[in-house]
């Protein structure tokens, strides 16, 4: 090992400069893979993931913008997350992209093709924005930075101007992430009637603090209400994505890995995945969570049948299939026929409910006649 690697770590370590911290370690990281001490990179690694808040910690708070009045910080350095991020390929695909042009930011820049880096995530509340922006972070190696825009509008909006002027005062002296959590929050509409003036401030402060940050900086901002977002506000996002329901490949990846560990030895997470089309990736990992707290307190076995349970109670109160709310346990004739309904087969859903096969068909037989 080069003992310059050492000596930036350390020197890094003791300026307490985070960005560079992480990268003289990735670099040892590196090397020690090279070596063939894939056991200490992998270790280095997942510390590297792992520890990602420490600056309130180091006393380093005052690096923090703060709140006018309160003092409370506009922004918090969060760590790369864990969970994995399971998203529909083209989403993926144009994630990929992204990560991708901006680290190839220079060449482009060299050849006048750059673009600004700055990608607005957009869909329903629980489908992975928040988890999809740890994952850029943490892919092209930086810090993340996340400001809650809504925690930022606090008491007077002339204050709230005042903040969004401290972090993009902060951000560009970073390398970071800068995460814009439902930026809709002040981006709303200019013409808003409510508070127009003032807002339209708020606004056009968010604007110039987009243009103010140079090329390098990367801006990942998500909303759930992407109709009431300022189109001034879009045109700085050059890179857009809508994340959607997850698609049936998806959901089948969702159940594996939250329902199973990513052990489903008998193609159950495929089965759940075509029932439960409405589902979003939070909705899939809450209920599979619930069933495995029960499993662990019921001697390790897994109820197929209340997690069948649960997935058509979540579709059903959202009034997606135009039934009427009910809370219940479901019988498993009502569950063989909601389950026919998707179009599974009696001994599919003899697996699900854990039944025999004959009992599946009979079940459905008693459906079919009412
Ligand atoms: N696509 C996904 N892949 C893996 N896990 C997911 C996915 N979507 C949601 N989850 C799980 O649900 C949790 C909540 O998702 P997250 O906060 O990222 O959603 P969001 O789109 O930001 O929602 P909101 O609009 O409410 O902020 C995640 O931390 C993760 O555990
Ligand atoms: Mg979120």
């Amino acid at each position: 090992m080069d003992p310059k690697k050492i000596i930036e770590l350390v020197e890094a370590a003791l300026a307490a400069d985070y960005p560079r911290v992480r990268k003289a370690a990735n670099a040892i990281a590196r090397v020690m893979g090279d070596d063939g001490q894939e056991e200490g990179a992998t270790a280095l690694r997942s510390l590297l993931r792992k520890k990602g808040v420490p600056l309130r910690a180091s006393g380093h708070m005052e690096q923090l913008p703060v709140d006018v009045k309160s003092r409370l910080p506009l922004v918090e350095e969060q760590e790369w997350p864990v969970t994995p991020i399971f998203i529909n390929e083209p989403a993926h695909m144009a994630i990929a992209d992204f990560v991708s042009d901006a680290q190839n930011l220079e060449e482009f820049s060299r050849n006048g093709i750059a673009s600004r880096l700055a990608i607005m995530l957009s869909g329903p509340p629980g489908t992975g924005k928040s988890l999809l922006a740890g994952h850029i972070a943490s892919q092209l190696n930086r810090p993340l930075y996340v400001v809650r825009l809504d925690s930022l509008i606090s008491s007077l909006l002339g204050d709230t101007a005042k903040n969004v002027r401290a972090v993009f005062d902060f951000i560009p002296t970073k390398n970071a992430v800068l995460f814009l959590d439902e930026i809709d929050a002040v981006a709303k509409f200019r013409d808003d009637r409510q508070e127009l003036g003032e807002l339209k401030r708020v606004v056009n402060t968010v604007i110039q603090g987009l243009d103010s940050l140079d090329d390098s900086a990367v801006v990942v901002a998500a909303t759930n209400h992407s109709q009431l977002l300022d189109p001034a506000i879009w045109r700085r996002f050059p890179y857009q994505l809508e994340i959607g329901l997850p698609n049936e490949t998806v959901r089948e990846a969702l159940w594996n890995y939250f329902l199973f560990g990513d052990k489903d030895p008998e193609g159950v997470s495929k089965i759940l995945a075509v029932i439960s089309p409405n589902l979003t990736g939070a909705d899939i990992e809450r209920i599979s969570l619930a069933a495995r707290r029960r499993m662990l307190l019921n001697k390790n076995e897994l109820h197929l049948g209340e997690v069948t349970t649960a997935i058509i109670n979540a579709r059903t109160s959202e009034g997606h299939t135009g039934e009427r709310r009910r809370q219940g346990a479901l019988d498993n004739k009502e569950m063989a026929r909601h389950l026919q309904q998707h179009g599974l087969n009696a001994p599919q859903i003899a697996k699900l409910l854990g039944v025999s096969r004959q009992w599946s068909l009979r079940l459905l037989n008693e459906a079919d006649n009412g």
